[in-house]
């Protein structure tokens, strides 16, 4: 267990059963130091009830999220702004199809690391060649610098990766590095090589970059660094997931992160988009980014949600990211057990200093809590971290089942009466056992079992990077 929070000494053992995914949690009252003195009482219990009747998500608060989802994505389809989903049209409207050839790079920014990487594309016979990565961290001040400071960081580093190229990553004479930019915040595109930040998310608050194309910044700190590549495709980690889950399955239709933040992204036909107004593209399709990290209708909140949120950088935005996604989760489970520590139940009078600083739990110690099955783990921890987790999973399948019902609507049969893929991506889904499971289930429960038979929600382990560069190939201003 890797729980920052050290608990006092005398406590030792005490009853516990873990509650098993699914069933009503049952939480032992009584702890009791090695000398059978109860030092923790029942006091936490009210909290404990109070907090799991108000993140209970029962079938008809699964339905309501799904319902709403498929309306907001319809609102936000119809115009701009018109609901709390941008819709983004991303302007990717053919995805890979195996025949991509050549040396395309991707760099991805989008949490607290950055990644880059090459890729040596051979062709429907030969695929993938071979691929390079690196990952860096973006040190917190950044995080809160200048554009110019944070697009330099990542230029420099770029320009390093490059250096190192050789062996079998061939740039044919006379052609620029081309490279994909997966750019994970809200971003609205103006075509496939621009776009305009909306607004930072995930703590991210750099100054100047808001409203500017990101891609010029990117250009700009590639030329101060003296380094010659081409950016032929900005997309969002969702949109690149998908490209790259689809590279190796046609029937990939939406993508999801979980991770740091959330959102998903999906296939749509031009005719459902009426802010298009009538613009066609070749293939009658185009992928939109839903942006669901904003959406809020209905949500079973809080009052440690309603806290947490009041207090972060962007109040009353990004709600469902706030009650889903990676970086939230462990800073809703520290607030609640500073609440029960204060009321005496947790470390007897002592609050542990580290609890009471924001952001000190993170998701991997909720993880890690919730599948400590040692009798030294107050039992108290783990339901709490259970009933968070199991409200966010639940919501993340009740918004994937809103965006399959959207499509589903629109063209019978398209979705639900054959195989249909949810590449799913991000930290938090890979690491978090549990929360995959309630997700699971709630999609499950959602569509009932012979129609969630034909949806296949699948891990597509980094494929936004491959999937980056497979859309800078499919974009490259040269032939291929
Ligand atoms: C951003 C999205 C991104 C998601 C997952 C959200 O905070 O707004 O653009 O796709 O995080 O990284």
């Amino acid at each position: 267990m890797s729980f920052a929070v050290n608990p006092p000494p005398a406590v030792r053992s005490f009853p516990f059963s873990r509650s098993p995914i699914g069933r009503t949690p049952r939480v032992s009252m009584v702890v009791r130091s090695g000398a059978g003195v109860p030092i923790a009482t029942a006091a936490a219990l009210p909290i404990l009830t109070k907090l799991q009747n108000d993140c209970a998500t029962p079938l008809p608060v699964l339905r309501h999220v799904a319902d709403a989802m498929a309306t907001d994505m319809r609102a936000g389809l119809a115009v701009d702004g018109g609901s709390d989903l941008k819709m983004i049209l991303s302007y990717v409207d053919s995805l890979p199809t195996g025949n991509e050839r050549g040396l395309f790079y991707a760099l991805d920014l989008g949490g607290t690391n950055f990644r880059v990487l090459r890729t040596q594309l051979g062709g429907k016979d030969d695929r993938v060649i071979a691929t390079e990565c690196d990952q860096v961290s973006i040190p917190q001040d950044l995080m809160f610098g200048t554009s110019e400071e944070l697009f330099d960081f990542i230029a420099s580093a770029l320009a390093k990766f490059a250096q190192k190229e050789g062996g079998k990553f061939v740039l044919p004479d006379g052609r620029s590095r081309e490279t994909g930019f997966t750019f994970s915040f809200p971003v609205k595109q103006t075509s496939i090589d621009s776009g305009i930040l909306i607004k930072w998310t995930k703590g991210f608050a750099v100054s100047g970059t808001p409203g500017k194309d990101v891609v010029a910044c990117l250009n700009e700190a590639m030329k101060r660094q003296g380094l010659d590549m081409r950016v032929s495709a900005l997309v969002n980690d969702t949109v690149a997931t998908l490209a790259g889950a689809r590279y190796w399955d046609n029937d990939v239709m939406v993508a999801v992160i979980l991770g740091t933040g959330t959102n998903a992204c999906y296939v749509e036909s031009v005719d459902a988009i009426p802010k298009l107004n009538g613009q066609k593209t070749t293939s009658g399709r185009t992928i939109v980014n839903t942006e669901w990290g904003a959406f809020s209708n209905g949500l079973p909140l809080t009052e440690f949600d309603r806290e947490m949120d009041a207090e972060s950088i962007n109040p009353g935005e990004q709600l469902f990211e706030k009650t889903i996604s990676g970086m939230y989760l462990g800073e809703i489970v520290r607030r609640i057990l500073v609440r029960m520590a204060e009321s005496g139940s947790l470390f007897g009078k002592h609050v542990p200093e580290r609890l009471r600083t924001p952001f000190t739990l993170g998701t991997p110690n909720i993880s890690s809590m919730q599948q400590d099955t040692s009798e030294d783990l107050e039992a108290m921890v783990v339901e709490v971290c259970d009933t968070i987790a199991k409200r966010g999973g639940r919501l993340a399948g009740a918004g994937i089942v809103g965006i399959l019902q959207k499509m589903e609507e629109d063209s019978k049969g398209i979705v639900f009466r054959k195989r249909t893929v949810v590449a799913m991506d991000g930290g938090l889904y890979e690491h978090h056992p549990q929360y995959r499971r309630y997700l699971k289930d709630a999609v499950t429960e959602l569509l009932g079992p012979e129609l969630s038979n034909n949806v296949v929600i699948e891990h597509s382990k980094d494929g936004s990077g491959i999937g980056a560069a497979l859309l800078a190939a499919t974009n490259s201003i040269y032939e291929h």
